[in-house]
């Protein structure tokens, strides 16, 4: 089976008790945790900081994913670094210097992303795809879990692997938003190799089941393992 990963938001996570959380996810067999960062301007929402990031670092063995849904994005990258972050990925929009951005993550030791909304062009990455580790499709809107999946992005993930193939590169392509057990399969066959799932992992009560089942999913995918990982 290609290396697929799986990666629980926490933004569903009960709060009230994230780090118990955190360590039952990985328990249940993450490959990554995915840590939404929102600043009520960029999205209208507001979640967690540096400060919530090192507090779980020392509980997890496996890379801290975030996702950086603020605007401006290049002030708060060190202290995520700092924080222990292994990814950090941003909006092209939420920076005015995209390639500066990518290098500043790089500069402090972290693997960079790009992250693109629904109605984003891929544009942004067709002078910068030799300079990201990771390509995040959202599938939904940001700013809320719990929404349905865009069945548009389909495309946009066959689209972007089709880049990724031709470049060469081992870059990971991840999708976020909507991703349950009965889609799971279906965005693998479009070609993505990384899935961000909050709700419907930490909607069940037994994280390590979902957790199989989605593996289940995904080892039924009628592809051959994806040129470029
Ligand atoms: C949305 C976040 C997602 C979200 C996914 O802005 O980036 O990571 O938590 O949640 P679900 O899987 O519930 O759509
Ligand atoms: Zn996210």
């Amino acid at each position: 089976m290609p290396p697929y990963r799986i990666a629980p938001s926490i933004l569903s996570a009960n709060f009230a008790r994230l780090g118990d959380e955190v360590c039952r996810v990985v328990d249940a067999g993450a490959d990554f945790i995915h840590f939404d960062v929102m600043d009520n301007h960029y999205v209208p929402n507001l979640t967690v900081g540096p400060m919530v990031c090192k507090a779980i670092r020392p509980l997890v063995d496996i890379p801290i994913d975030v996702h950086l849904m603020v605007k401006p994005v290049d002030r708060i990258i060190p202290d995520f670094a700092l924080a222990g972050a292994d990814i950090i990925s941003f909006h092209p929009e939420a920076s005015e210097h995209i390639d500066r951005t990518l290098q500043l993550i790089h500069d402090h030791g972290c693997k960079a992303g790009l992250a693109f909304n629904p109605a984003t062009p891929l544009d942004y990455l067709s002078h910068v795809l030799d300079k990201v580790d990771l390509v995040l499709i959202m599938s939904v809107n940001p700013g809320f879990g719990g929404q349905q999946f865009i069945p548009h992005a389909l495309q946009k993930i066959a689209d972007v692997r089709a880049l990724i193939t031709s470049s060469g590169k081992p870059i990971m392509l991840e999708v976020d938003g909507g991703i349950h057990v009965n889609n799971i399969r279906r965005v693998a066959e479009a070609g993505a190799d990384t899935f961000v799932s909050g709700s419907a992992i930490f909607g069940q009560p037994d994280y390590r089941q979902i957790i199989a089942t989605m593996r289940e999913e995904l080892a039924a995918c009628h592809l051959d393992a994806p040129a470029a990982r």
